[in-house]
């Protein structure tokens, strides 16, 4: 079993083989995520909300984010694990930057980092994480650590004006260096034209098909998250089938069927 490398993404693309990544925050899911061949494995920042029960992403430390991927990377065999800058890990300076990115890969074993936005002081940034060796998802559109700038978590890019933004901010990353770019909850026409743009793929959550693959969060896509965002979908109602076995367990205690007794087990 081959690990990903780097050069795959972009190949990928060329051969129009559809990439699939998905996030994790646990050893078990990373674990399943990894077997399932799936191309690329996020140790996102949403892990703020899903496993540590932030109200969004902005409280998460880089302390607890290494934490996590940590965790990830001992599963993760064969995908790619990206993990994500927290807020406030990389908007400072450069060399804040750098030394964030650093110790993702230096304790967490990540291969790559995730940074948010697209203005053109964060495509310097990514060049110099690059410079120095560290490979860089972007991710523009709806950009979660800017919730409260974009007045909660809208569609962006819906005007003419901000569609345009969106596709120099895109362009402008790539030039910095990034591998691939995850386009969040943006007209579909819209990630398609950027997408046909781009040499590096980039990976849709609610950006319609036209992109390069689709990124999406697990616990989304298992039905355990309380309140779906509107593009997500899910796969199957995990919520409602751990709720029940739960049921179950302290009715048998509750009645005595469990455990079984000395003359069954
Ligand atoms: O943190 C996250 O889960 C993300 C999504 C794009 C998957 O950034």
């Amino acid at each position: 079993m081959a690990k990903i490398q780097i050069h795959h993404f972009v190949q990928s693309k060329q051969a129009r083989r559809r990439l699939v990544a998905l996030t994790a925050a646990d050893y078990t899911i990373a674990q399943l995520l990894d077997r399932s061949e799936i191309d690329l494995v996020l140790v996102g920042d949403s892990l703020a909300m899903t496993a540590l029960g932030y109200a969004n992403t902005l409280p998460l430390t880089l302390d607890e984010l290494i934490h996590h991927c940590a965790a990830v990377e001992r599963a993760v065999e064969r995908a790619f694990l990206v993990a994500d800058l927290p807020f406030l890990t990389y908007q400072v300076s450069r060399e804040q930057a750098l030394y964030s990115a650093g110790r993702l890969l230096k304790e967490a074993g990540a291969a790559a980092v995730k940074l948010e936005g697209g203005y053109p002081a964060m495509a310097e940034t990514v060049a110099a994480l690059v410079e120095a060796g560290i490979p860089v998802m972007g991710h523009i559109g709806l950009t979660p650590q800017a919730v409260h700038q974009m007045g909660g978590f809208r569609q962006q890019g819906t005007t003419r004006e901000a569609a345009d933004r969106l596709l120099h901010e895109a362009k402008d990353l790539q030039q910095a260096g990034i591998f691939a770019l995850v386009l969040e909850h943006i007209p579909a026409d819209l990630a398609r034209s950027i997408s046909e743009q781009l040499v590096v793929p980039t990976f849709g959550i609610g950006a319609g098909e036209g992109c390069d693959g689709q990124i999406l969060v697990t616990h989304d896509l298992l039905g355990l998250t309380e309140r779906m965002p509107p593009f997500a979908k899910s796969y199957v109602n995990l919520r409602e089938i751990v709720a029940e076995a739960i049921a179950q367990f302290c009715d048998e205690v509750r009645t005595g069927q469990f455990p079984l007794g000395d003359r069954e087990s």
